[in-house]
């Protein structure tokens, strides 16, 4: 693209657009894309750019899928949307819903679409309140949601979600929630690391439902895996005792899965890796893996059978315009048969095992705290000192400038904090594994001069 139609973009982009998360200084040269192919991308000036994140968390798949392109366009042509409130349906959709009950655990068994991995969140919380209202407690109301979670933007998830930056400018947050502790091997008051966790931190949860009154709660809301809050998996026995807690006090177990769905963990769904199954689940991403948006929660059997027999006058008032979008759940439908065809799932374990394994070659490096991560999911931790575990300095930035470096030489990403954050798509291949972990060590010494 000419130098001067970027330069009038750019101009433009700031003048007429907020961009989510916003704010002015950090959008002063912002990556123009253009182009996605696999696991890469170019931008304007035709820079190409390994998609560390998969975007944000999304393109399972892979950029440039052309048969997710015609799926879409077979469809628009032939009914691209059509009502699905009650009384009304539509092909796609219950497709996907049969498609979907298949992958996921089994004691799941009815879907609820919507356009956002917020909207599921915000869905199942309210599914949540509403199952107990049905079960004639309806004073089981508080959700318990954990520190470093992230579930999302809109106000029930912003208040689910236990990371302050996301609450700041923004109360009063919504009521009903309480925040427990995480799973935190790394920086948690309980233990030192994954080999001595005692689950202290699950049992701080258990403490929150007891000190609220088990007869107050309705869920505890977590993710298999922290994903923004700085990618931390659980120790093994986590979610297991997670699951017995809620069992113990009859609290619902929503698993948001929004990151962690369809293979990102190399398996289908995460709580896979510890046989555990959760009465909601969140879905999103790589559900469509971001070709189009489209999210949904997912319900257990007994939640399912209390919504058949409810009462006429208990009806579940919650909705959008595009649930059930025809359009997007043909995508979705094509979306999951390439996950399953290419076996995208083994390959996010084997390339993630990669990643894992070239990402701890880095601990040589003294800035590198720890490396952490399962499957297709790693962060890198940076620490001032490692011994002590002690954080770089807010003010230092070290997170960011590593990102930068990143990016000038071709891999982009997040962070959190100076957590840098690793999601590739499922298809990225042995090279690109390795040309990451190559950039994120130059990039490290580069800012860090070691
Ligand atoms: C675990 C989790 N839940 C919910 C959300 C919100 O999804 P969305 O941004 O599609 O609304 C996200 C987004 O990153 C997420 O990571």
């Amino acid at each position: 693209m000419e130098k001067q139609e970027i330069d009038r973009l750019l101009e433009a982009d700031l003048a007429h657009q907020l961009h989510p998360q916003f704010h002015v200084r950090d959008h002063q040269d912002p990556v123009l894309f253009v182009r996605g192919q696999g696991a890469l991308l170019w931008d304007a000036q035709g820079r190409e750019y390994i998609d560390g994140l998969s975007s944000l968390w999304n393109v399972a798949v892979g950029h440039g899928r052309r048969e997710l392109a015609e799926v879409a366009a077979k469809q628009m042509e032939e009914l691209a949307f059509s009502n699905s409130y009650t009384g009304y349906a539509n092909v796609p959709s219950i497709n996907l819903a049969e498609r979907l009950i298949s992958l996921v655990y089994p004691n799941l068994r009815a879907v609820f679409f919507c356009n956002s991995g917020s909207e599921a969140v915000e869905g199942a919380i309210k599914m949540a309140r509403f199952y107990w209202h049905l079960q004639g407690k309806p004073a089981k109301t508080t959700i318990i949601a954990r520190r470093e979670a992230y579930h999302g933007g809109t106000l029930g998830a912003t208040a689910a979600t236990g990371l302050p930056a996301f609450h700041k400018g923004f109360g009063p947050l919504a009521e009903g929630f309480a925040r427990a502790e995480t799973c935190y091997p790394y920086r948690c008051g309980h233990c030192t690391g994954v080999d001595d966790c005692d689950l202290a931190c699950a049992d701080d949860i258990e403490q929150v439902i007891v000190d609220a009154g088990p007869e107050t709660v309705a869920a505890v809301i977590a993710e298999p895996v922290h994903g923004a809050g700085g990618v931390i998996p659980p120790t093994p026995g986590y979610w297991p005792r997670l699951r017995e807690i809620c069992d113990r006090h009859d609290v619902l177990l929503i698993a948001d899965e929004v990151i962690t769905g369809f293979g990102r963990t190399g398996r289908w769904f995460a709580l896979e890796h510890w046989g555990v199954q959760p009465d909601i689940m969140s879905v999103a991403k790589a559900i469509t893996s971001a070709y189009i948006p489209l999210a949904a929660f997912i319900i257990s059997e007994r939640i399912h059978e209390a919504i058949l027999a409810a009462p006429a006058d208990a009806k579940f008032m919650h909705g959008y315009t595009n649930a059930g979008h025809p359009t997007a759940c043909a995508v979705a439908l094509r979306n999951l048969q390439i996950i399953e065809e290419e076996g995208l799932v083994a390959n996010a374990e084997a390339m993630g095992d990669r990643l894992q394994r070239g990402l701890r070659s880095l601990l040589e490096l003294s800035p590198v705290g720890e490396v952490r991560g399962l499957g297709l999911l790693a962060a890198v931790e940076l620490t001032a000192d490692r011994e002590a575990r002690t954080p770089f300095d807010a003010a230092e930035n070290v997170g960011g400038r590593v990102l930068r470096e990143m990016r000038q030489r071709g891999v982009i990403s997040r962070a959190k904090g100076d957590s840098i954050l690793l999601a590739p798509p499922l298809v990225t291949t042995p090279e690109q594994i390795d040309r990451i972990v190559e950039v994120v060590g130059d990039a490290i010494r580069a800012v860090r001069g070691v």
